[in-house]
């Protein structure tokens, strides 16, 4: 198998319906905000937002992202990468509204882990997330199939990256398997590896790949690469059982634009620079950097590293601007030489946050993301594995 191959770019309905070109009724994505969205210019945003998040007191609890914008994170009442942030929202019963500037699949995540009365808001609800979207149920359940057939689903273990939709955790749930984040990768598939002997990663190769051969010393031959686009994954069923790691072509298209002429490039530039990476970077990549962890681990890194060292690193750039900014006395650069945004992380702005603020405070309820009870109960299995991870 080969880690170059080209990105999938094949556009998804879900991804036509970001761009406004289609329309799913099934889904609450692309919709428009309800009522009147405040003016970007206003230049009464800022009190705007501090007097209705007043008015709402201990009702609400606001979660912030690490890849949100500055003007959203300065009302954030905890930042995290998604592991923490599912945490903080599990550990606020008391707060009846959380509102979360981050992307739809934390959302859901904060939903299921929260109690029944109380309410997830995601400020716009065309904040979703490419990769999460490319694995849908009926592709995963075909797959499913697939293994099936060739008599391996009974020692395959799925392990889902939290950026999935609910339905796919709650497959997850189903099937015996545990949720992971790039922070507990690891030790999910340390766990899984003692329930079965194989691992159906999901939705993002890199993450499995890198965690695999990585952290756990398996080689690229013991991953094959399931297509959900091409009949039977595109694999065959002998390599599906000479395989460990059954890895889910998805990937994320931030992370997925970094490359090895990026590290090498900046490697020329800043002599002795470090080169540190999100585990979502393509493997090539991930294997030419110096360090490798969550955005909690790269902030955690360069709080901890010494003044007058040089960092490039490899994740979205609103947290990279962050760092580089609280960190004067480092030299902080962006891995690749193009801007790069998460666009859908970045729909959430100060607008849509005041907008959201200011109807709970006035006693309506937007853009409340709420999971059924059925995939609920099946998703909170496997999140709840995640979360007993040693
Ligand atoms: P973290 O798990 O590091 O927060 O990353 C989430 C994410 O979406 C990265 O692209
Ligand atoms: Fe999804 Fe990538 Fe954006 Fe993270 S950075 S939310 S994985 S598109």
């Amino acid at each position: 198998m080969t880690t170059t191959e080209p990105l999938d770019v094949q556009p998804t309905p879900l991804a036509l319906l970001l761009l406004g070109r289609e329309a799913d009724p099934r889904s609450e994505r692309g919709v428009e905000c309800p009522g009147d969205l405040p003016a970007p210019s206003d230049p009464d945003l800022v009190d705007r937002a501090r007097k209705a998040k007043a008015r709402l007191g201990d009702r609400v609890f606001v979660l912030g992202h690490h890849y949100q914008r500055d003007e959203v994170i300065e009302f954030a009442d905890v930042t995290g990468d998604s592991f923490k942030l599912a945490r903080d929202a599990a550990a606020r019963p008391q707060a009846e509204y959380i509102v979360f500037c981050g992307v739809h699949f934390m959302a859901e995540s904060a939903d299921i882990l929260t109690g029944d009365d109380q309410q997830v808001i995601l400020p716009d609800l065309a904040a979703g997330c490419s990769m999460a979207d490319m694995a849908t149920a009926e592709q995963v359940a075909e797959c499913w199939d697939v293994l099936t057939d060739a008599r391996i689903a009974d020692v395959t273990v799925p392990v889902s990256y939290m950026n999935s939709s609910a339905d796919i955790k709650a497959f997850t749930g189903r099937h015996g398997g545990t949720i992971c984040t790039s922070s507990n990768a690891k030790r999910a598939l340390e766990w899984a590896f003692e329930q079965g002997t194989k691992v159906l990663f999901l939705p993002d190769q890199h993450l499995g790949r890198n965690t695999a051969v990585r952290d756990m010393g398996l080689s690229l031959d013991d991953c094959v690469v399931y297509n959900p686009h091409k009949p039977g994954g595109g694999v065959t069923p002998e390599q599906l059982r000479a395989a460990r790691m059954i890895l889910w072509r998805g990937h994320c298209s931030v992370h997925g634009r970094f490359s090895l002429e990026s590290v090498q490039d900046v490697r020329a530039r800043i002599p002795g620079v470090n080169v540190l990476v999100h585990p979502e970077c393509r493997h090539e990549v991930v294997a030419a950097a110096d360090q490798v962890g969550s955005t909690e681990y790269i902030i955690k890194a360069l709080d901890a590293a010494p003044a007058g060292s040089a960092w490039a690193i490899g994740t979205e750039l609103n947290l990279v601007r962050r760092l580089a900014k609280a960190h004067p006395d480092k030299q902080i650069v962006f891995l690749d030489k193009t801007v790069c945004f998460c666009s859908t992380m970045n729909r959430i702005d100060l607008p849509h946050l005041v907008w959201a603020l200011e109807s709970l405070a006035d006693g309506t309820v937007v853009n409340r993301i709420e999971v059924d009870k059925e995939t609920e109960h099946y998703a909170k299995l496997a999140l709840e594995r995640m979360l007993a991870l040693p």
